[in-house]
């Protein structure tokens, strides 16, 4: 590829597009507030199991916690899935690590990249030791219109073709692209059509076999466990611990320096090593 990245069309996605349900209907749009909320409306007017909406640039993109997500025109992915089968109840809870092991393994497929999960759901690009955020997930409990239906919206958001110019400043040292890491661009019609299939075998096996080789894959990837680490909770709490391992419903276990072990559900990770 030369020049400035190829625009995402349904054209340059469905040759590489492989799947049975996830992606069936597409929606590619230039520009939304956020992908998510394109989604969770559509849910509601009863759209089906496994729409995508494919934005190339969002107005509002939401990040975990409250926060914006960075979608620069042109650059990147900003995907959401809606999941509306009824999945095994032990599963819902590790829908968004579902979603990091699809996209940890599409990543490995199109580039021989090192990359890890952080807990709950970042996806880093690890180079000389240090782990840098490539990918985030946001997953969104929504309604479809139906009497007491809920199905889950999984947005994703993968830095593919972002030069370093076009990150702010401050999130330099801690975030990359994909272009960063390789140093060449990636085609995003073939990353995403990648990603879709790897999230169909995971959400198809959750389906009929619930979360056990889900854990097992997402454990295999984690940077997290083992590591020294700093939970910053909710509010403005911070704890530190050692991140021993996860709990049936894939909360973190934290053992604390006063041997307390805690399960942590929501927080931003910082790995002290
Ligand atoms: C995170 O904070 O790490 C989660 C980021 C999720 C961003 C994606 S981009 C597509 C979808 N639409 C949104 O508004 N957010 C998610």
């Amino acid at each position: 590829m030369t020049g400035l990245p190829a625009p995402l069309t349904l054209d340059a996605i469905h040759p590489h597009l492989a799947t049975r349900v996830i992606g069936t209907t597409l929606l590619l749009h230039d520009e939304v507030d956020s992908t998510n909320r394109v989604l969770a409306d559509l849910a509601q007017q009863g759209a089906h199991d496994g729409t995508v909406v494919v934005a190339e640039s969002q107005t509002a993109g939401r990040g975990r916690l409250g926060r914006t997500w960075l979608s620069p025109r042109g650059l990147n992915l900003y995907v959401s899935i809606l999941l509306a089968r009824a999945l095994p109840s032990e599963t819902v809870s590790w829908t968004p690590m579902l979603a990091a092991v699809a996209v940890l393994r599409a990543i490995r497929t199109l580039t021989t990249l090192d990359v890890r999960l952080k807990w709950p759901n970042d996806v880093l690009a690890i180079r000389s030791g240090v782990g840098r955020k490539l990918a985030g997930i946001l997953v969104d409990g929504v309604g479809t219109g139906q009497a007491s239906g809920r199905a889950m919206v999984v947005g994703i958001g993968i830095n593919v073709n972002m030069p370093v110019a076009a990150f702010p400043k401050e999130l330099r040292a801690t975030a990359t692209s994909l272009l960063i890491e390789t140093e060449s661009p990636v085609d995003r019609g073939r990353l995403l059509a990648t990603l879709l299939g790897e999230l169909e075998r995971l959400y198809d096996h959750a389906c009929a076999h619930g979360p056990g080789d889900i854990a097992a894959a997402y454990q295999a990837a984690c940077d997290t466990i083992g590591k020294p680490v700093r939970i910053e909770l909710l509010g403005s709490e911070k704890i530190e611990g050692t991140a021993e391992g996860l709990a049936s419903d894939g909360a973190l276990r934290l053992r604390t320096k006063n041997e307390k072990v805690l399960e942590i559900r929501a927080g931003d990770v910082v790995h002290l090593r």
